[in-house]
Formats: C-alpha cells, structure tokens, sequence
C-alpha cells in the first residue's frame, strides 16, 4: 500500500486524548497515511520515509470538521423570509411547510443535484463528515425519497418525518402515520430518528412515543428541543440517554442539571441564532456546568442557510464565549461524538485521515479571520478531495 508523509505541519491539531491539551497540539509536525487512515503522527524531525512526500508549507493541519446537523434535502428558495425577518419578522417554524411544498414537487434528481451541490460546498469549506436529515417531505413517498437522496452522500442519515405537522392533517393521525408506514419507508435508508420537540411541531409524549418507534425499527434517537421556548425536549433526551440533542436554547436550571447528569451532548447550532437573531445559547454555562457540547451548521433553507462550520466556530468564539480551541474540538472531535463515530474527528494512528490544511499559521485563525476563505486542501480517506 502507498504511504504519504505529510511534512512541513506548522501546528497540528490532533484531538488526540492521549497528548497535552484539549486539541493535542504538535508543532513542526508531520504525519503519514496509509490506506485512508493514519498511520504515523509527531514531529516532523522523527517522520518515517514514505512513497510520496508532501509539504504543506508552514500552515496549520486540524481534522476535517464533523457537521453532526444539516437539513440539505429540499427544493425551494426561502431568501424573501429571511429578508423579511431581519426587517422585523419573527423567525417560526411556520416556513417548514413552504419548502415541503417545493420539496414533492420536485424531481429524485433535482433533490440529487442540489444536495450535491451542498455538499460540494461543505467539502470545500473543510467538512469531511456529515450527517443529513429528511424532513420536507411528511408523507410516506417523499419521506423516504428524501432519505434515499441523503444516503448517495453520508451514512449519517436521520429520518425527521417528525418536522411538523403536515397542513391537511390531524396531530394524532400523523404521529400514527410517522411511526407506522412512514417509519416502515425510511428505516432502510437512515440510521438515526429525529422530532422536532417544540411547541407548534410535537410536544414530549409525542416525541416519546416517536423515538420509541423508532429504536423498536432500529433507528437510535437525537432531539431538536428548547429552540424557541423552554420546555421538556433537553431533559427527555438526557432521560432517554440519546447520543444528542440539539439547539439548547432556552435551557432552565435543571435542563443544565439534567445534561451535566448525562452523557447527551448538547449540540448548539450559533447559525441559527445569528440568522434569527435569537439570543444564543450559553454555552460557557454549560461548559463550566461540565456539559459536553458539539458545534453544527444546521443548514437548512429557513432558520439557517450556511455551510461554513468556520462561521459556526467564530461565532461560538465570538457570541457564546467559548475558546478557539473549546470552538474548533466542538466542531471536529465532538460532531463526532455526537454521531457516535469514534474513527474521525482525531488524526491519531487508525482513524480516518480526513483533514483540513489552513492558509493560517494556527488553527486560532478559524475564529481570528471570520468570513475568511482559510481552507487550503481537504484530505479525505487519505486522499486530497481539494
Ligand atoms: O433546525 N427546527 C426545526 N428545523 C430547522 C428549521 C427548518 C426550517 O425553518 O425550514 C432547524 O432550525
Ligand atoms: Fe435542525
């Protein structure tokens, strides 16, 4: 097998636990690669000889960034609402309904084309692992088309039939619909299920009886919850032990109490509080709580159209007041702990070699340089994708 050394690594960033600090940081390092993984990290003085050598000129190598959040099967534009909203429209989730009307009308490859396009996207912003949910279009067909679409690109798929209620139905005949024959469609094509636990989508005992559902298919559960009000979501997913629940917004005293009490990661999504102009999570609350958190785009047409998981990191940086480094290992190693993966996130010997070199002397300048185009070359299986 071919084997590449990477020399010339101004700063490293290795997530590697088993190394100092919280990014296990080497300077003037170097690492090999061997069939899409790992297989060789630390100094570049010490580098073993390899079949091709690459210099990477001084910059600042990190893992490729784990999206663990993103709605990127629909069809539609919702560019009017957002405009609409930053001249003083509330953001609700009212707008879901208007992409799933776009989302049936449109063609398997249209819905195909447009998630590529997305994800080539992401890929050149530094996202080598993503997940991609459903949820625009809450019928049986559209449902699983939409998950059919998501599994061209990502294992990571979740099935969201439980969005929201679709316009020409009843509350209780849909949950029956989500968690029978809907279920039944999409379990195949998706690895995870999702509700969207808040007041106007399904409220806790109809996320229960969702996520129930779906562990009886198979599927392993993750929340949307306490986005827009306090309410029940974050304490039933620290309850039901999910891997994540996401958003975290308006948490209450035993919310924190409840994640700090569990292993669920919290997921802030600091996109959406910037394109809602929501107040953002307290996320240097729930880290000094001792609360694990993870950072996603959630990119989606209506609360938050990016892809750029640097905007996600300078603005956890800058609004919600956790550290560049804290912001960069929520972004890489915790996506991945989040998604349950334990083979990326971290470039240590035997995980993937997915990673990102920066036009940037420290990984600081993902938050230092916000709005700035710092991706240089993307490695993904051990192979430069960019
Ligand atoms: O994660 N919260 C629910 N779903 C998306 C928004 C969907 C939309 O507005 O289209 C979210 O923010
Ligand atoms: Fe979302």
């Amino acid at each position: 097998m071919t084997t590449t050394v990477i020399t010339g690594i101004g700063e490293l960033v290795t997530n590697d636990p088993g190394r100092e600090g919280l990014l296990g940081l080497v300077h003037d390092a170097a690492l090999v690669v061997e069939g899409g993984r790992i297989a060789w990290v630390g100094p570049a003085a010490e580098a073993p000889e390899a079949d091709v050598q690459v210099d990477a000129g001084g910059r600042a190598v990190i893992p490729g960034f784990v999206d663990s959040h993103s709605h990127l099967v629909f069809a539609g534009d919702r560019s009017a609402e957002f405009e609409a909203r930053m001249t003083g429209q509330p953001y609700t989730a009212g707008g879901i309904r208007t992409t799933v009307a776009r989302t049936r009308a449109a063609s398997d490859e249209q819905l195909t084309s447009h998630v590529a396009r997305l994800v080539a996207e992401m890929r050149a912003q530094g996202t080598t692992t993503l997940e991609i949910k459903s949820g625009y279009g809450l019928s049986v067909h559209d449902e699983a088309r939409s998950l059919a679409v998501a599994r061209q690109f990502t294992e990571e798929t979740t099935f969201l039939g439980a969005h929201v209620v679709p316009a020409d139905t009843s509350a209780e005949a849909y949950v029956d619909l989500v968690t029978g024959p809907m279920l039944a469609a999409a379990a195949p094509h998706a690895r995870w299920i999702d509700v969207f636990c808040e007041d106007g989508a399904f409220d806790v005992d109809q996320a229960r009886t969702i996520l129930a559902a779906g562990s009886a298919s198979g599927l392993r559960g993750r929340l949307h919850a306490n986005q827009l009000t306090y309410g029940g979501g974050v304490q039933l997913a620290c309850e039901l032990g999910l891997v994540a629940v996401d958003h975290c917004t308006f948490l209450s005293p035993l919310d924190v109490e409840s994640l700090r009490d569990s292993r669920t990661i919290a997921t802030l999504l600091p996109g959406v509080e910037f394109s809602t102009r929501q107040p953002y999570p307290d996320a240097r609350g729930l880290l000094d709580a001792g609360v694990r958190i993870a950072l996603a785009s959630d990119c989606n047409p209506g609360s938050c159209f990016t892809s750029s998981m640097a905007l996600c990191i300078a603005l956890a940086v800058r609004e919600m007041r956790m550290s560049p480094a804290e912001a960069l290992h929520a972004a890489t190693a915790m996506g991945a702990a989040a998604l349950d993966r334990d083979d990326v996130g971290v470039l240590a010997p035997g995980k993937a070699a997915d990673l990102v070199l920066l036009d940037a002397p420290s990984y600081v300048h993902l938050a230092y340089r916000p709005g700035v185009p710092l991706v240089a070359g993307v490695w993904q299986a051990g192979r430069p994708t960019l």
